[in-house]
């Protein structure tokens, strides 16, 4: 069983989506047993919150559906989770400002890391944004996850 944790700032836009993605791929695929998803925020201001109203809407329309209340990261999830993904640069700089980072420098990595065709490090974020913006995130998302889920079943990492 691997453990993936998705992480962006507030944890109501980019990382529940991320999770949500996860989980529908892993379903489709028939690999729910064989991995854990969760999502959190270096942020705690929706700590408790639903996902955005935007991003539920935009998955719904995608054919995602999203089950998440929002948390705070903490540094007790990289002792628990096995690859941790951030959205973009500053979640990553934020995640290895944990006092336990350095122990665990492995499995911190860019969500964008994966989208190989890409030279875009970052899954913008579209919380002052609009529709279209929501739409983006979910395509660079929806490929960066094809991506990651044809690594971790293609090898032992
Ligand atoms: P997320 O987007 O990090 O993708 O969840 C944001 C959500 C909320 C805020 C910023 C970004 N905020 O400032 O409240």
């Amino acid at each position: 069983m691997k453990k993936i944790l998705f992480v962006c700032l507030g944890n109501i836009c980019r990382s529940p989506l991320a999770e949500a993605i996860f989980v529908h791929k892993l379903k489709e695929k028939d690999l729910s047993h064989h991995f854990k998803a969760d999502s959190c925020g270096t942020a705690n201001y929706h700590v408790g919150d639903k996902p955005d109203p935007r991003t539920l809407q935009n998955a719904l329309s995608n054919g995602v559906s999203i089950n998440h209340l929002g948390r705070q990261l903490h540094s007790n999830d990289l002792e628990e989770f096995d690859l941790v993904l951030a959205m973009d640069e500053s979640n990553l700089q934020n995640i290895r400002r944990l006092p336990n980072a350095s122990n665990h420098q492995h499995k911190i990595k860019l969500m964008r890391s994966y989208d190989v065709d890409q030279k875009e490090n970052s899954v913008p974020d579209p919380y002052y944004g609009t529709e279209k913006d929501f739409q983006q995130v979910f395509e660079i998302l929806n490929h960066s996850i094809d991506r990651l889920l044809i690594e971790l079943t293609s090898d032992n990492r």
